[in-house]
């Protein structure tokens, strides 16, 4: 028999604060309530790529010493602020603690310069806690994603011979402007990615024409964002990576963000489904400070 957690009432006092290097250990309890299949990052790539836009949630009320309850990890690209995890610590669920961090991340994302007038993130659909806060902060259901596997031996067998016109290549910085808009990119998301340690920008072109566009991570191994023109071109993405890859990997991970047919592609080439997400979106930040007045510093 499970039995239930037990709850730990703390009168909804809340603060959120930044984090620093001696919160890893709170970053480690809480990162597998996530439940996603990412090994938990070690300290130092924690400390350099996500300590800086990570939150705490503390409760305790008077002498009581404040203890964290929560923490919540976001990126600010240009004006929009993407929140990537929030975790409560089970026993401190349902008391506002969530809705105390989101309201966290969004007064710094309206403070920031340009500031943030949109917000955005990815839930599972079935998760009902996650959708009820996100939906109380005003986000709406904006598209589906696919999370997909894809072994590397669909890749490397694939009949299919590329076309000689279309070049796979690294995305400088001066084509992130003419990446962006056709491949559906945030302003600014490549530029954002390539700050990352050991991050692959690739992209197909034809002459002056955008095919497709991927951000790799060799270590974990993953492509995200992962966006091409027509699905057809997805295996020639992959096939582009495939140098990059790890030897030893005999899969690679593929986020497809509202291109069903890709995903459907890559499906029917031999990738398997992980993880379907649903994108959520507001783009009324400012009011969902206004709507939640909680103590934040
Ligand atoms: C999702 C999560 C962060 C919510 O945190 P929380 O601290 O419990 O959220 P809050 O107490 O601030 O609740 C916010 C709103 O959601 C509602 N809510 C929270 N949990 C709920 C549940 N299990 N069922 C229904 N509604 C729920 C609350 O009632 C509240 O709405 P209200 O203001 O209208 O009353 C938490 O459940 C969690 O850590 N889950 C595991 C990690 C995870 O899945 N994170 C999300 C990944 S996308």
């Amino acid at each position: 028999m499970t039995l239930p957690t037990p709850r730990a009432r703390f009168d909804g006092l809340v603060t959120v604060r930044a984090a620093g290097p001696e919160d890893y250990a709170v970053f480690e309890r809480l990162f597998p309530e996530l439940a996603v299949e990412e090994k938990t990052p070690e300290r130092g790539r924690w400390e350099r790529e996500r300590m800086p836009t990570t939150l705490i949630a503390e409760a305790g009320a008077g002498a009581e010493p404040a203890r964290a309850v929560g923490y919540v990890y976001f990126q600010i690209i240009r004006d929009t602020a993407y929140v990537r995890h929030v975790v409560t610590s089970p026993e401190a669920r349902q008391q506002g603690v969530g809705k105390a961090m989101m309201t966290a991340v969004a007064e710094r994302a309206i403070a920031s310069v340009p500031p943030c007038t949109s917000w955005c993130l990815n839930v599972r659909p079935h998760d009902v806690a996650a959708m009820a806060l996100y939906t109380r902060m005003g986000m709406t259901r904006a598209f589906e994603t696919r999370a997909l596997r894809v072994p590397w031996s669909v890749v490397d067998s694939r009949q299919t011979l590329q076309d000689a016109r279309i070049l796979a290549r690294v995305i400088s910085p001066e084509d992130d402007a003419r990446v962006e808009p056709p491949m559906n990119l945030l302003h600014g998301q490549l530029a954002a990615s390539r700050r990352l340690e050991g991050r692959v920008l690739l992209g197909l072109f034809d002459d002056e024409v955008v095919l497709g566009a991927t951000v790799f991570d060799p270590t974990f191994p993953g492509a995200y964002p992962f966006r091409v023109a027509r699905p057809d071109l997805a295996l020639v993405l992959l096939d582009a990576l495939r140098p990059y890859a790890n030897p030893a990997d005999t899969l690679v991970n593929v986020v497809i963000e509202d291109q069903p047919k890709v995903a459907d592609a890559l499906i029917a080439a031999g990738a398997t489904v992980k993880l379907d997400t649903v994108h959520m979106s507001s783009r009324t930040i400012a009011t969902a400070v206004r709507a939640a007045p909680l103590t934040s510093r």
